[in-house]
């Protein structure tokens, strides 16, 4: 079978090298578009193989039409919110994804910016430190889980809240469960988000739920920039000049945000998976569960039934 590597933003070498060897060792051929600029590179690279290997790419209908060999497409990371669902059900496309595989690189990148944030980004006058402050964990998922696990080492006091995690598995873990999303922001003196870019999490981080946190509250998103509600954040940044805001992703209007000199940063590019471990083990894993669906029709890490 042909597989492509389609990654606009791509893989560290070692991991490409760690594909390449389990497909090929299957007798797949493996196909690498990286870096790709333009929509067309993407459609004429998919017009005639079977599997994809992606990262934040976006799949939409447009794609799945030219691909009409593609049989099964793996998302090597956790968010799939780039790629069209229903598009993929219409053309028969088995999607997946490859959970937990890059959660460590994002929770120990939250540290790093915390860290820098609450020194001042390094601005040389005294800052604060992590131990003893409240971090609320929004969504106790793989990322959540680790970020509770490295704020331990930083003698935190966690909390967490997740619709869909029950309180008993959250208490289980050391972190003290929250009834909601107000319970979190109203408690806790950093907010870590990670959540999925949902129908339902869409601009749910507003002014009135972020108003709620305490003075000198800190906002950390190395989730989804969909989940923000930007003009009302800034609206919020503006009436209080106490909050912060801290980023993976570069906000839409990350120009308005630039004008909070020094409550406020976003990486350049979204850096939370990029680590050589993370991209070796979300992307070997996607080669795997590729090997299997033709090997055996396995589809334990399907998204799209
Ligand atoms: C994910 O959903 O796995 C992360 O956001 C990483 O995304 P990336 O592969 O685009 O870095």
């Amino acid at each position: 079978m042909k597989v492509l590597i389609a990654t606009e933003k791509p893989f560290a070498e070692a991991a490409v090298k760690g594909i390449k060897e389990e497909l090929e060792g299957a007798k797949h051929e493996v196909v690498l578009l990286e870096k790709y600029t333009d929509k067309s590179q993407l459609l004429s690279a998919v017009a005639d193989v079977d599997a994809m290997i992606i990262r934040s790419d976006k799949i939409d209908a447009e794609v799945f039409s030219a691909a009409k060999s593609l049989k099964i497409i793996v998302r090597a990371g956790a968010g799939y919110d780039n790629i069209d669902l229903a598009a993929s059900i219409a053309n028969n496309v088995v999607v997946e994804n490859t959970p937990g595989q890059n959660s460590n690189a994002v929770a120990e990148l939250v540290f790093g910016l915390l860290v820098f944030a609450i020194r001042g980004f390094y601005n040389g006058k005294p800052g604060t430190e992590l131990k003893g402050k409240k971090l609320g964990i929004l969504a106790f998922g793989n990322v959540g889980r680790n970020v509770a696990r490295v704020a331990k080492g930083f003698e935190m006091d966690i909390y967490a809240y997740d619709a869909f995690c029950p309180a008993n598995v959250i208490e289980a873990s050391g972190v003290h469960a929250v009834n909601n999303e107000k319970e979190l922001f109203k408690k806790c003196d950093i907010v870590s988000l990670h959540i999925p870019a949902t129908s339902e999490t869409k601009k749910s981080i507003n002014y009135n739920l972020v108003n709620m946190m305490p003075k000198g509250g800190i906002v950390i998103n190395t989730a989804r920039k969909e989940v923000i509600n930007e003009e009302e954040l800034i609206r919020l940044m503006n009436d209080r000049a106490d909050i912060k805001y801290i980023t993976d992703i570069k906000p839409d209007a990350d120009e308005e945000f630039a004008k909070f000199e020094g409550r406020y940063f976003s990486t350049p590019k979204k850096m939370g998976a990029q680590t050589a471990e993370a991209n070796s083990n979300a992307g070997i894993a996607a080669a795997r569960q590729i090997k299997a669906f033709f090997a055996t029709g396995d589809t334990k890490f399907q998204v799209n039934k």
